[in-house]
C-alpha cells in the first residue's frame, strides 16, 4: 500500500508539473480527489491494508498535499493572468495629442474682465453681491419707495418669502456705502432680471456694472472724465457719446449716456430701435437721500454712480446683434470669442 502511495505521489507531481491551464488543472483534481479519484480508491483499499493507521495516516497527508498543491497552482495561473492583463492593458501616452476642442470665454465675462481691469487700474475695489436681494435693497433704500411709478419700469420676478430678483445692480449700492462708508471707489458687476418681453435688445437676464465713488467735492466733472476714461479704453478709440438727462429717483442730476451704435454706424438698425444711439451707462450724481440711507454723511461727502449695461457693452463691443443669443446656450455663436 505504502508503495502504491508512493508510485501516485510521483505521478502526482509529474502531471501537476505538465498541467497547463485551469482546464487541466481541474481534470487533475478530479482524476485524484474527486468521488471515483485515486484517494477514493486508496482509501477503499485501507481495510485490506496491513498498517492501516500508518497507511490512513499516509493517504490523509496526501490528500491534504494534492489539494494544497491544487489550489496553488490555480492561485498562480490567476495571478499570471492579471499581470498579464495589466502588461498588455492600453498605457497613458504622453506624447498623444490632447483633445483640442478647448472651451473658450462667455463674450460678457471678456467684457466684465475688460472693464474691470480699467477701473482697478484708477483705483476702485470690486465688489460681489447677491442676484436675490429684498425689496429695501432694491428699491427703498434707492430713494423708491412703494408705490412709485419707476417700480413699473423693473418688474421682476418674486419669490414666495418676498425676496426678489435683482432688477439692477443699484440694488448693492445700499451694501457697499455701509460696508466702506466714505470715502469710497467701488465697482459691483452683477447679473440682473426683468420681467418683460424679449426682442433683440431685451432680454430678461442681462448683465450690469454698477460703480461709485464718493468723496469730497465730486462734480459731474468726475463723472464725465470716468466714463469717456473708460469708454475710449474699451473701445480703443474715441467713441462718439452723448449725454443726456434722465430720471432716476437715486440720482440728482440723472444723465441717460448714449454711445454711437457700433452696428450701424448710427444708422438705425433693430439693435438700437433705429435710433443710431444705444443707451450704454446711465449715471448721476447719488441722491442725498441714497447717501444718508447708506450712512455716508452728506454735509462732507458727495458722489457719483452709473450703472454701465455689460451685455450692450458686449454686443457693441463684438459686434453681437442679437442679445438673446448670450443666454442661448449655442456653441456655434460662442465658438467665434475662442481667440479672444
Ligand atoms: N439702475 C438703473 C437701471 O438699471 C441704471 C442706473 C441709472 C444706475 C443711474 C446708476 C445711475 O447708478 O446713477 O435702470
Amino acid at each position: 500500500m505504502q508503495n502504491k502511495i508512493l508510485e501516485l505521489k510521483s505521478a502526482f507531481a509529474a502531471a501537476l508539473a505538465e498541467a497547463s491551464g485551469a482546464a487541466a488543472l481541474e481534470n487533475l483534481r478530479v482524476e485524484y480527489l474527486g468521488k471515483k479519484g485515486h484517494i477514493a480508491s486508496l482509501m477503499s483499499e485501507l481495510r485490506f491494508a496491513e498498517d492501516k493507521k500508518a497507511a490512513g495516516q499516509l493517504i490523509n497527508d496526501f490528500k491534504t498535499e494534492v489539494t494544497e498543491a491544487i489550489e496553488r497552482a490555480v492561485e498562480e495561473l490567476r495571478a499570471a493572468a492579471i499581470a498579464e492583463k495589466v502588461r498588455s492593458a492600453k498605457k497613458y501616452n504622453p506624447t498623444l495629442k490632447m483633445h483640442e476642442e478647448l472651451g473658450s470665454y462667455h463674450p460678457i465675462t471678456l467684457a466684465t474682465r475688460e472693464v474691470e481691469d480699467i477701473f482697478i487700474s484708477m483705483g476702485f475695489t470690486i465688489e460681489n453681491y447677491d442676484e436675490i436681494v429684498d425689496d429695501y435693497k432694491c428699491f427703498e433704500a434707492l430713494n423708491i419707495p412703494k408705490h412709485h411709478p419707476a417700480r413699473d419700469m423693473q418688474d421682476t420676478y418674486y419669490l414666495d418669502n418676498g425676496q426678489l430678483l435683482k432688477t439692477h445692480t443699484s440694488a448693492a449700492q445700499n451694501y457697499i456705502m455701509k460696508k466702506y462708508g466714505a470715502p469710497l471707489r467701488a465697482i459691483f458687476p452683477g447679473r440682473c432680471f426683468r420681467n418683460e418681453s424679449t426682442d433683440a435688445c431685451h432680454e430678461n437676464t442681462f448683465f450690469q456694472m454698477e460703480g461709485m465713488m464718493i468723496d469730497e467735492n465730486i462734480s459731474i466733472s468726475n463723472l464725465i472724465y470716468f466714463m469717456k476714461t473708460m469708454l475710449s479704453e474699451v473701445f480703443q478709440r474715441d467713441v462718439k457719446v452723448r449725454l443726456r438727462p434722465g430720471f432716476f429717483p437715486f440720482v440728482e442730476p440723472g444723465f441717460e449716456l448714449d454711445i454711437n451704435c457700433e452696428i450701424c454706424g448710427g444708422e438705425g438698425c433693430p439693435s438700437c430701435k433705429n435710433s443710431g444711439w444705444l443707451e450704454l451707462c446711465p449715471c448721476g450724481m447719488i441722491h442725498p437721500n441714497v447717501l444718508r440711507e447708506g450712512g455716508i454723511d452728506t454735509e462732507k461727502y458727495s458722489g457719483f454712480a452709473f450703472g454701465l449695461g455689460l451685455t450692450r457693452l458686449a454686443m457693441m463691443k463684438y459686434g453681437v446683434k442679437d442679445i438673446r443669443d448670450f443666454n442661448s446656450g449655442s456653441l456655434k455663436a460662442l465658438s467665434q470669442f475662442k481667440s479672444i
